[in-house]
């Protein structure tokens, strides 16, 4: 179980503002059990594994139609992680900055800028996703300024222009059925120069080599100077327990990491 204390750690102590309390409720801890719960529970492991990106749309076209309720049987709470952390990692004034512009790449159904807008964000936010079903679910939310559809492949660079946002955000998308580490380098691209990208991937033991493969693109970049890493949290709730007996290590399966891109992409 969480205590708050190590909530209250992990929000950030950098955070000053009043955000909403206890945003990981301790029922989040537990294996669900009612049949509603093992059927969304379901849905979300269905779509873990080595899927081709085919593949994966026509899931989503299918999970387009339960993921939101499937998100709140299951309390799914990783973009108010995301938005709590944020707000902190932004300097001065930027958190209330009209101009301040966010991507938000897999945006879905746009949980990212329901988020943000909880904790009091009030820049512009843009969604990118690759499929239609979800971006729908996304617009109707009218919190996003622009929406575009498309599948980012690394042989496939999104439309935006180099040196564009001021923070891009990657949530719950980066994992091996959904967006690739290759396309880390163009998530840093379309962020401007003292901008950051934020992004979540599993921190799994079975996430190994996808997260190596994070890794190799982070340290070339790094390497290059193009970029610091500044955070990388572990993210208590992001999955839930799979198996029976399984405890609450299992929970504890994911990282946020927030880089700072140094200098403009050419
Ligand atoms: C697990 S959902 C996360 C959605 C949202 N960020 C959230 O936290 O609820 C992953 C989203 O990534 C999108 N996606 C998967 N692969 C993609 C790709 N290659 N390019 C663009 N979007 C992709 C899916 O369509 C889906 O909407």
């Amino acid at each position: 179980m969480i205590l708050f204390s190590e909530l209250e750690r992990w929000r950030g102590n950098t955070i000053t503002r009043s955000f909403p309390k206890a945003i990981v409720p301790d029922r989040h801890w537990r294996r669900p059990s009612t049949k509603e719960s093992e059927e969304s529970l379901t849905r979300v492991q269905n779509i873990i594994g080595d899927f081709d990106a085919e593949y994966t749309m026509k899931y989503y076209d299918y999970w387009s139609q339960h993921y939101e309720k499937d998100l709140e049987i299951l309390d799914y709470k990783v973009p108010d992680f995301m938005a709590s952390k944020l707000a902190g990692f932004l300097p001065g004034r930027e958190w209330e900055n009209p101009s301040h512009s966010v991507l938000d790449v897999g945006a879905g159904t746009g949980q990212m800028a329901i988020a943000l807008k909880k904790f009091d964000f009030k820049g512009t936010v843009d969604a990118l996703d690759g499929n239609t079903k979800m971006l729908e679910k996304a617009r109707e939310k009218g919190l996003y300024k622009h929406l575009e559809q498309h599948l980012l492949m690394d042989d496939s660079p999104m439309k935006f222009a180099s040196n564009t946002y001021d923070t891009v955000v990657c949530c719950c998308a980066m994992v091996p059925a959904l967006i690739q580490p290759e396309c880390l380098p163009d998530m840093v691209r379309v962020a401007k120069s003292g901008g950051r990208l934020y992004f979540t991937t599993r921190a799994t033991d079975g996430n190994s080599t996808f997260r190596d493969r994070v890794d190799v693109q982070l340290n070339a970049m790094k390497e290059s100077g193009l970029i610091r890493i500044t955070a990388e949290d572990v993210i208590p709730q992001y999955s839930w327990p799979v198996n029976e007996g399984d405890d609450d290590k299992h929970c504890i399966s994911a990282v946020a990491i927030c880089l700072e891109k140094l200098k403009n992409s050419e």
